[in-house]
């Protein structure tokens, strides 16, 4: 049987508003049953692998966490045909090991947030029947975090294999009580956006990754350090070849694999999910 086809939606963060990655662009505009995206859904290809570029905070960076229609993004992703989501993150490090520029590519979250829509099954009039009770362990796709890993590997770029992410709300960072409680759950980075992007990715039967970039250590260190947007920002700047590089080799590596039989378990995972849906 040939292998299943892949699309490869890329959330852009903080920082990443770089369109110019994607060969033969075209700029569309679309709606979804939610409200419309953060922006104009960007296709094309890399590499020859079919693409779609999103910019999560819009292309003006005027979105802040809470006010991204995450919903809306990832619904209009499903449906231009993406299987698999590649998202970037701007983090502060909540370990000493891992330090501002390196990357993590994340296995788990802690959610923090409390203002956002974390299903597409909310029982309003145009949206998917019945209510879903999605499995999220695990949350981000395992078979993709490994061909990100896979493909670090082979550029010879070292990245943290696995990572546990504190989503905060946001927009404001964390007090140094925070941070130290964050710090002891044992989480590895801190930041405000993979959920509910992540949930909804799942509940879309779309193959999840997360390429987080460290850009601080947030506040909990003894150096009484702060963070800073402005700095943040430059960061992530400084080190967005990396981050472009890794997504290049991804999405090499995504088109490389056979994807049936992760789509249909993710698929089955959905399906199971789903009560009282039959009209
Ligand atoms: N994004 C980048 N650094 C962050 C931090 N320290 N806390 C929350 N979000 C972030």
């Amino acid at each position: 049987m040939a292998p299943h086809p892949v699309k490869i939606g890329i959330i852009g963060g903080t920082g990443m508003n770089d369109p110019n990655i994607l060969k033969s662009q075209t700029e569309k505009k679309v709606d979804t049953p939610f409200g419309p995206p953060s922006d104009s859904l960007l296709v094309g290809e890399i590499e020859g692998v079919p693409c779609v570029v999103l910019a999560r905070h819009g292309r003006q960076h005027n979105i802040m966490p809470s006010n991204v229609n995450y919903r809306a993004n990832i619904w209009a992703l499903k449906e231009e045909g993406c299987t698999h989501i590649i998202a970037t993150t701007a983090t502060g490090s909540l370990q000493e090991a891992i330090k501002p520029g390196d990357i993590v590519v994340l296995d788990s979250f802690i959610d923090r947030t409390y203002k956002r829509e974390q299903t597409f099954y909310d029982g309003k009039s145009g949206h998917p029947k019945g209510i879903c009770h999605l499995p999220v362990e695990p949350a981000f796709c395992e078979e993709t975090r490994k061909a990100i890993v896979e493909s670090a590997k082979k550029i010879n770029m070292n990245v943290h294999q696995e990572g546990t992410v504190v989503v905060i709300e946001g927009p404001r960072y964390s007090t140094k009580a925070e941070s130290m409680v964050y710090k002891s759950w044992g989480a590895h980075v801190i930041t405000m956006t993979p959920v509910p992007e992540v949930i909804l990715a799942k509940e879309a039967a779309i193959c999840y990754g997360s390429i987080a970039l460290v850009t601080d250590y947030d506040v909990w260190r003894s150096c009484g350090e702060t963070v800073c947007a402005q700095e943040v920002i430059k960061c992530f700047k400084e080190n967005i070849d990396k981050v472009k590089g890794l997504i290049l080799a991804t999405v090499k590596t995504i088109a490389e694999k056979d994807w049936g039989p992760t789509i249909k378990e993710l698929q089955e995972t959905v399906k199971n999910s789903i009560m009282a849906g039959e009209e």
